[in-house]
């Protein structure tokens, strides 16, 4: 497993990040966005976005009550779900959530780890901690062979 961890992030070093991990990303990728109600799952989440090419015009909001949101990024399909409401882990199967994982789209998923067992085994998590309102830590734990998590810089 290869790991990164970042401290005392403001929301743009956090926005930053998120975009520079997009344009890292194989295809395919899994990731678990980890971490606190607040802790900022969704912000990283729109960073993925915007490093995927979705035109900034286009909003992307929090899948809470839709569960699955997806986008057309430049060169991937963009996939961000919320599992937030999810009563069930068998629910995955009725939502098509299986086809994602496997398929060549990017995935990220928030509460993800209220259901660890359903990971793939190249999963990537993201994990966020709030450290004060407007820090966060975030560490990133890679599965990915092909995920080169040593070239995310600060600048
Ligand atoms: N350093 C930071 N990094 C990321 N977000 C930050 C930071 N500082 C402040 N914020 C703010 O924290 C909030 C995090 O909200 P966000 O919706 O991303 O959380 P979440 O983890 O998705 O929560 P939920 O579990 O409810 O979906 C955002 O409004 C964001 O602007
Ligand atoms: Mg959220």
């Amino acid at each position: 497993m290869k790991s990164r961890f970042f401290k005392n992030l403001t929301e743009t070093q956090t926005m930053e990040l998120a975009r520079q991990t997009a344009s890292l990303l194989p295809e395919g990728a899994n990731l678990a966005l980890c971490g606190d109600l607040g802790s900022g799952k969704t912000h990283f989440a729109k960073g993925l976005g915007h490093g995927l090419g979705i035109p900034q015009g286009i909003w992307i909001t929090s899948p809470t009550f839709t569960l699955i949101n997806h986008y057309q990024g430049a060169d991937h399909k963009f996939y961000h779900a919320d599992l937030y409401r999810l009563g069930h882990e068998d629910e995955l199967f009725e939502i098509g959530f299986y086809d994602l994982v496997k398929g060549p789209e990017i995935l990220a998923v928030e509460w993800w780890d209220q259901f660890p067992g359903t990971y793939p085994e190249q999963i990537i998590k993201v994990i966020l901690e709030k450290v004060s309102p407007i820090t966060r830590n975030l560490q990133i734990q890679s599965e990915h062979p092909s995920f080169k998590a040593e070239q995310l810089n600060l600048l």
